[in-house]
């Protein structure tokens, strides 16, 4: 299959820039803005009083100076910890080298929790258009309650019911397919990405679960499977690659024809392509 040599591929920062900054704080999306990322990429976790948090892991021992899952806490109890110094500790990458970054003094305040309704006003207060790709984690376990809070978020930015997907400014992801049934029920119109990990043989048809329009394979699927990726592009699907951080792989998102590149590194990535 051959693609024009220079269609535009969105830049996604995941996490924000999440190699620059510690990954789900301020710091990190506005590094993202910064750089000029097409849209940014966050997971959203329910707190113990309802609120939809920017957190990968279940708990919160990785990524801040606290203990336990996201689910036990209240806001509150996350406020109070520091989501950036961990960044500089000997788990950040494995590296025995010192790590580059350094909390600058304007971004001070900038490493506690996030919740999703300061990104939303982030985004708005951008300047410019900002996508966000926001990826809800462990639906399963709320029953419906992680997408009902994140559409009564987003009706609140009127974000909820853009006039086609082409329009949106936000996409919901999930590897959970009834995750998002839920959202695609009460937003019809907003775009969902369903995310893959590996390539199971019912997915290999090319085809998604039902009213999904975009998929989103991990890297090694696109390395592995190319003819796969041509499937999907052929059934009319939009592809969205994570995580995309080597160049190599850049240049292959390109010669395939895929539509957005989820990428830690942002910067390097919009440079790669010429941006
Ligand atoms: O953008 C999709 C990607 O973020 C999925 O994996 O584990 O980084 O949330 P994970
Ligand atoms: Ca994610």
């Amino acid at each position: 299959m051959t693609h024009a040599p220079h269609h535009r591929i969105q830049v996604v920062a995941h996490r924000g820039a999440s190699e620059d900054a510690p990954e789900h704080t301020l710091a990190a999306y506005k590094k993202a803005i910064e750089d000029g990322a097409d849209a940014l990429e966050c997971d959203v976790r329910l707190t113990a009083d309802g609120h939809l948090v920017c957190v990968h892991d279940r708990r919160v021992n990785r990524t801040s100076n606290g203990r336990g899952a996201v689910s036990a806490l209240e806001l509150a109890d996350l406020a109070a910890l520091d989501f950036g110094s961990w960044k500089k500790g000997p788990a950040w990458r494995g590296r025995d080298e010192e790590p580059e970054w350094e909390v600058r003094p304007e971004d001070r305040g900038d490493t506690s929790v996030l919740t999703l309704e300061r990104l939303l006003e982030l985004v708005a207060d951008a300047g410019r258009r900002v996508e966000l790709a926001i990826e809800t984690k462990h639906p399963t376990r709320w029953a419906g309650q992680v997408e009902e809070r994140l559409l009564l978020l987003l009706k609140r930015f009127g974000l909820d019911s853009p006039a086609t997907p082409a329009e949106s400014r936000v996409r919901v992801m999930s590897f959970s397919a009834r995750s998002l049934h839920r959202v695609r029920a009460a937003a019809p119109t907003l775009p969902a990405v369903y995310l893959l990990q590996f390539l199971s043989p019912r997915l290999r048809d090319g085809r998604l679960p039902a009213g999904v329009g975009i998929a989103g394979p991990s890297i090694r699927i696109v390395r592995n499977h190319p003819a796969y990726i041509e499937r999907l592009k052929r059934n009319g699907h939009q592809v969205h690659v994570w995580t995309v951080n080597e160049p190599e792989d850049v240049d292959l998102c390109l010669e395939l024809g895929i539509d957005a590149i989820i990428t830690n590194r942002p910067g390097p990535v919009l440079r790669r392509l010429g941006r």
